[in-house]
C-alpha cells in the first residue's frame, strides 16, 4: 500500500493584485473578484519552474525525513515549463542530490498533478520504487497573453510537491478516476513554438467543468469506499472560486473544508492541487488521516482524481 509521507509548497514572493492588473489591461478588481474569486497571484521574476519545483520537493523530502538517495521516481508535472531536456524532474534530482531515480516531466495541463500522483503510486505499488516524489510547478507567467483581459487575470505561478512511501497496510491513496474528451482538445490551448501562449475558450471551460465533471469526482470517492458526507476536505482544481462552489454543491459533502486557495494564488494550473492541499494539511484544516478528495481538471479536456489520507 502506499501513502502520501509529507507535502511541501513554494511561491514566489512579488503578489500581483487585481489593481497592478488595471494598469496592464481594460479590467477592474470588482469584475475579477466577482467572476473569478481571485484576489492576488504570485508572480516568478527570478526563478524558473525548475527553481520552484526544488524549493517544493526539498521541503517535501525534508518533511517526510528521507535520505535523498531514498528517492526511486521523480515525476513533474507541468505545461509551462520551456525547458524540454534536460526534463525539470532531471533538473530537481541534480539539486536535490537524488542520485539514480527515474525523473521525467508529464503534462496533462491542469490535472497534471493527480496524473502523476496515480502514476507515481501505480509505480509504488508495483516495486518500481519505494518512494517517489511527484511535484506539480508551473510559471504560468512565462506563457501569459498579457493583453488578453479574459486569460492574463486568472493565471499565477508556484509550485507543489508530495512524496509516495510504500506502507504497509494503509490505503493511504486511493484508485484514480481519470480520463479525457478529444474532442474538445482545444478548447484550452498553449501553441506556438516560439512564444507560446496560454489561451482558452473560458466559457466552454466553466459550463464543462460545472456540469459534467461532479459524477467522476463521486466516482472517485466510490471507489476509495469513502462517502461523500464523510469527506473532511475537498481540493479541486483551483481554477475559479465560481467553479469550485458549484462543483461541491453538487457532492453533497457538507463536512468538507474546501480548498479556496484560487482567491490568494490564483490559477497554477498542474500546481494548483499540491499547493492547496499542502497549504490544507499544514494549517491543520484537516484531521491526520482523513480522507480528502483530491479533482482536478483542464486542457485536454482532462480530468483526474483520487481520494487521499495525509
Ligand atoms: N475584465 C473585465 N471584463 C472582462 C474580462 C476582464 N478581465 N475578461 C472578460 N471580460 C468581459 C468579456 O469581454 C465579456 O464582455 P462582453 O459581454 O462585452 O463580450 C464579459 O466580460 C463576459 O465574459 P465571459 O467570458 O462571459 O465571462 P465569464 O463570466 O464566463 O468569465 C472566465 C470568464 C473567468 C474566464 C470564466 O469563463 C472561467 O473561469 N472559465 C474557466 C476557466 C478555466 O477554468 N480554465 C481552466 C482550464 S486550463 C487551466 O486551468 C490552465
Amino acid at each position: 500500500m502506499t501513502r502520501i509521507s509529507a507535502l511541501g509548497h513554494h511561491q514566489p514572493e512579488h503578489v500581483m493584485t487585481n489593481e497592478d492588473l488595471t494598469r496592464l489591461v481594460d479590467t477592474s478588481d470588482e469584475w475579477i473578484v466577482r467572476r473569478t474569486g481571485i484576489a492576488t497571484r504570485r508572480i516568478a521574476r527570478e526563478e524558473s519552474v525548475a527553481d520552484l519545483a526544488t524549493a517544493a520537493a526539498g521541503k517535501a523530502l525534508a518533511g517526510a525525513g528521507l535520505d535523498p538517495g531514498a528517492i526511486g521516481q521523480v515525476i513533474v508535472a507541468t505545461c509551462s515549463a520551456i525547458d524540454r531536456v534536460p526534463s525539470i524532474a532531471a533538473q530537481v534530482a541534480g539539486r536535490l542530490g537524488i542520485p539514480a531515480a527515474v525523473a521525467f516531466d508529464l503534462n496533462n495541463g491542469c490535472a497534471g498533478f493527480t496524473t502523476a500522483l496515480a502514476t507515481a503510486d501505480h509505480a509504488v505499488r508495483a516495486g518500481a520504487a519505494r518512494h517517489a516524489l511527484v511535484i506539480g510547478a508551473e510559471k504560468m507567467s512565462d506563457v501569459t497573453d498579457w493583453t488578453d483581459r479574459s486569460s492574463c487575470v486568472l493565471l499565477g505561478d508556484g509550485a507543489g510537491a508530495a512524496v509516495v512511501s510504500a506502507d504497509g497496510d494503509e490505503n493511504g491513496i486511493g484508485p484514480v478516476v481519470w480520463g479525457s474528451d478529444p474532442s474538445r482538445r482545444d478548447t484550452v490551448r498553449m501553441r506556438d513554438a516560439w512564444q507560446p501562449r496560454f489561451a482558452q475558450d473560458g466559457q466552454s471551460v466553466f459550463r464543462w467543468a460545472t456540469t459534467e465533471l461532479a459524477p467522476y469526482a463521486r466516482e472517485a470517492c466510490r471507489r476509495a469506499g469513502v462517502g461523500t458526507g464523510d469527506l473532511a476536505g475537498i481540493v479541486t482544481h483551483q481554477a475559479n472560486l465560481r467553479i469550485i462552489e458549484a462543483l461541491v454543491r453538487q457532492l453533497d459533502a457538507p463536512g468538507a473544508v474546501v480548498a479556496q486557495d484560487v482567491v490568494e494564488s490564483g490559477n497554477t494550473s498542474a500546481a494548483s492541487v499540491p499547493l492547496a492541499l499542502a497549504k490544507l494539511v499544514e494549517r491543520r484544516a484537516v484531521p491526520a488521516g482523513a480522507p480528502v478528495l483530491l479533482f482536478a481538471f483542464g486542457g485536454g479536456l482532462s480530468w483526474a482524481g483520487q481520494v487521499v489520507r495525509c
